[in-house]
């Protein structure tokens, strides 16, 4: 009931519009089904999507990975007991042992490693959360990205993620639905300062308005939390993204216009900190700079400081991170570093150090909904999915509501003490 019987890989196209790798796997039980996210603003440690590079959708297809699915990933897989995780992805790092997964390619390894999970789960008849973890209850912390800036959009913001954080509610349910009215009349505050065209969105769904300053766009947010009636129940978060404003040879940061050395940055984030209730910040510096974040989670005190292209949810780097004291979170995204198992291992070591764990999607995202389950399959404290709006971020956190529901009484919500 259990071998698998089959892989199948295709190539499908995500919310961009672009391809990426879907894949199912086949048991005589079920059928489990995954695909490949693939970011914007990727860190260079991470997992290597392979891509065609021919005259198909601009040198994006995938169909390279998608061989390599249905050939030597296919066959090796076949008449393993899918329910053993493990030893399905260390089939896959047989297979591919480079440091980046160039040969297999990472699209193709995410979603074979993904589609294995769910279809165990299927083949179970549990849920793909049951299947991590019988015994877990906890819904995660949303963190609804509300205006894109950075490389996600033409806003001309630095900073690339600018987030909303329903921790003061009782329920996930109830943090959605802040976050969607806070999301709308965000909208109509947009819309009324800067004209019709404020209201387009970026990657992830949140808002492109074309404001001046950093400060424009958290007044903002901060009149919508307002208006809405939430007060001090939501709070705010960024992610900097900082790799993609930093410049290399001069070593310092353009924000807002000004060209800022790094003391000069973290100074500019305290003084942010101090003027609006900012819980959370992410990649606030370039990516190799680990001593620099640990200087940074110093001077920003209680607020988190999380690790994204600097950690690429690989182990190596975040055991670093850890001995500097470089971060307060772990950012986990599967296809930074390719394999379930190697995310999770990642995850374990970060909550083994204390360290809070925010699961993750992509920019470009396809409405797989797997990071709703592994965010409860894991007890993580924090979920990062997009705007509260558009169908391939809410397939995620429509997923975490049907959860709740099923998980009745015995769901958990974390709220303010997910920080
Ligand atoms: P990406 O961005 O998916 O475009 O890499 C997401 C993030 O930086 O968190
Ligand atoms: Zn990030």
């Amino acid at each position: 009931m259990f071998a698998i019987e089959r892989v199948h890989g295709r190539e499908i196209l995500d919310s961009r519009g672009r391809p990426t790798v879907e894949v199912d796997v086949f048991t005589k039980a079920a059928m489990g089904r995954s695909s490949a996210p693939s970011g914007a603003s990727t860190g260079s440690a991470e997992a290597l999507e392979i891509r065609d590079k021919n005259d198909r959708y601009h040198g994006r297809g995938v169909r390279k990975a998608v061989n390599n699915v249905n050939t030597s990933i296919a066959v090796a897989l076949r008449g393993l007991d899918v329910r053993r995780q493990r030893a399905i992805d260390e089939a896959l790092l047989r297979l591919d042992p480079t440091k980046n997964k160039h040969v297999m390619g990472g699209n193709a390894i995410t979603a074979t490693s993904l589609a294995c999970a769910r279809c165990a789960a299927n083949s179970m008849g549990i849920s793909f959360y049951e299947f991590l973890d019988p015994h877990a209850r906890k819904l995660p912390v949303p963190m609804f990205n509300v205006i894109n800036g950075g490389k996600h959009s033409d806003s001309g913001l630095a900073i690339q993620e600018f987030m909303i954080v329903p921790r003061g509610v009782r329920k996930f349910s109830e943090a959605l639905r802040a976050g969607s009215e806070i999301y709308e009349e965000l909208g109509a505050i947009l819309e009324k300062k800067y004209g019709a065209g404020a209201r387009a969105v970026g990657d992830e769904g949140g808002y492109a308005p074309r404001v001046k300053t950093t400060r424009d766009a958290l007044d903002a947010m901060e009149k919508a939390i307002k208006n809405s009636g939430y007060g001090k129940h939501v709070v705010l978060a960024l992610d900097c993204a900082a790799s993609s404003f930093y410049d290399e040879k001069k070593r310092t940061y353009l924000v807002d216009g000004k060209h800022m050395a790094r003391d000069n940055l973290i100074g500019y984030y305290r003084e942010l900190c101090k003027s609006y209730p900012i819980a959370s910040i992410e990649d606030p510096l370039f990516e190799q700079d680990f001593g620099g974040f640990a200087y940074a989670r110093k001077k920003l005190g209680k607020v988190l400081v999380v690790g994204d292209d600097l950690l690429t949810t690989n182990l190596t780097r975040l055991q670093h991170a850890v001995e500097l004291g470089s971060v307060s979170a772990l950012l986990m995204k599967v296809n930074q570093v390719g394999t379930l198992s190697e995310a999770l291992d990642a995850a374990m070591f970060a909550k083994g150090n204390g360290l809070k764990v925010i699961v993750s999607h992509r920019s470009g995202e396809t409405c797989d909904d797997s990071i709703a389950d592994i965010a409860v399959g894991i007890g993580a404290e924090l979920i990062k999915a997009g705007a509260p709006a558009r169908g391939e971020r809410l397939a995620k956190y429509n997923r975490l509501l049907r959860i709740e529901e099923k998980l009745g009484d015995r769901a958990m919500f974390l709220g303010a003490s997910a920080f």
